[in-house]
């Protein structure tokens, strides 16, 4: 008996240091502690042991059975650390390492522009008024005042879709909506895509335009001039003056060009300017009493201003863009210059 326990003693030795996984160990434990074990058949085989010899014996085995349990308690430690230690290091999560760069888009120039004109101009009571891009002839044209036949229509070269739906060429058509719509007091802002035949360096087909329309009574030129001082001076810098130069379009009486100084050289003249100190940057005038008739607005009670603008046009300025393709071409070098 004695003899055999010794055996077991060694044979557990040697066995537990190579147990490298808990299951091995366990498997390793049954084999001697288990309910067939081999120590469990010595602690069954009491029975059979005289009974004077038994309490020595079963002292004997005991003790095997308790070394052995502590062993293996011990070895399990062991294991449960090293398994433990080894998960941590195959799910180690570097938190220093540098994050993969994901490239962000930027804001286009003309988003940008229309943004802050839309501001500007809310901030001093506008709405903003969105007409459609498919417009009638008569919007765009005949109720601004350009009859079919008027030779004003080759100012802007059309795409026609039918003989009465075009693609708008101006914003204006904004306006007969806005007032067939609304009594006056109207202070309107109608930005959107506008159509022309027309491509070169300062020209695109497809452009963006900005307009304003102010109606009420007692509305002057005077009135649109402030209000454009105020806009030059928060859209470029407070020492931007404005000019208004006499011009015609068949929807305003009397007309205007506006200047505004060269934000860039303050008037002195240079490459923006070229070399005149002035930039031309928007058309205006006081609603023509035709028009105000064509919605059913009384010119003998109400007057009013509108003004339009090219989104492109102030963006190149404000930017110094050179070439108004630059825009629609989709170079992300060009488009990442532009933050918001
Ligand atoms: N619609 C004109 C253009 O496209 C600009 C303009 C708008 C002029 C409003 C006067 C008043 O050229």
């Amino acid at each position: 008996m004695q003899e055999k326990l010794e055996a077991i003693r060694r044979e557990i030795e040697a066995g537990i240091g190579q147990a490298n996984s808990r299951k091995e160990l366990f498997e390793l434990k049954m084999k001697y502690l288990g309910k067939t074990g081999e120590i469990t058949a010595l602690l069954k085989g009491m029975r059979d042991v005289p009974a004077e010899e038994r309490p020595a014996m079963g002292k004997l085995v005991n003790d095997v059975r308790s070394w052995a349990e502590e062993l293996f308690a011990a070895r399990e430690e062991e294991l449960k650390a090293k398994e433990l230690s080894e998960k941590y290091a195959s799910e180690k999560l570097d938190v220093t390492m540098p994050a993969r760069f994901v490239g962000t888009g930027s804001v286009h120039p003309v988003t940008l522009v229309r943004r802050e004109l839309i501001d500007i101009f809310a901030g001093m009571g506008f709405d903003v008024f969105e007409g459609p891009e498919i417009e009638k002839d008569y919007y765009n044209f005949q109720a601004l005042n350009i009859p079919a036949d008027h030779p004003a229509r080759d100012m802007q070269d059309t795409f026609f879709i039918t003989g009465e739906y075009l693609l708008r060429s101006q914003t204006s058509s904004g306006q007969i909506r806005v007032m067939e719509n609304k009594k006056p007091p109207i202070k309107v802002l109608s930005p959107g895509r506008v159509y022309r035949s027309d491509s070169d360096a300062t020209h695109s087909p497809m452009f963006h335009q900005m307009e304003g329309l102010v109606v009420d009574k007692g509305i002057t030129l005077n009135d649109l001039k402030g209000l454009l001082d105020e806009f030059a001076r928060r859209m470029f810098n407070s020492e931007t003056k404005t000019r208004l130069r006499p011009s015609y379009f068949p929807f305003t009486e009397p007309s205007v060009e506006v200047d505004l100084s060269c934000s860039n050289c303050g008037g002195k003249g240079c490459r923006i300017c070229k070399g005149t100190g002035w930039i031309e940057v928007l058309g205006a005038g006081m609603v023509n009493r035709r028009v105000l008739e064509n919605c059913g607005v009384d010119p003998d009670v109400y007057t009013g201003f509108a003004f339009g603008m090219g989104l492109e046009r102030i963006a190149m300025i404000k930017y110094g863009i050179n070439d108004i393709r630059l825009m629609f071409e989709g170079d992300v070098r060009f488009l990442k210059q532009f933050k918001d």
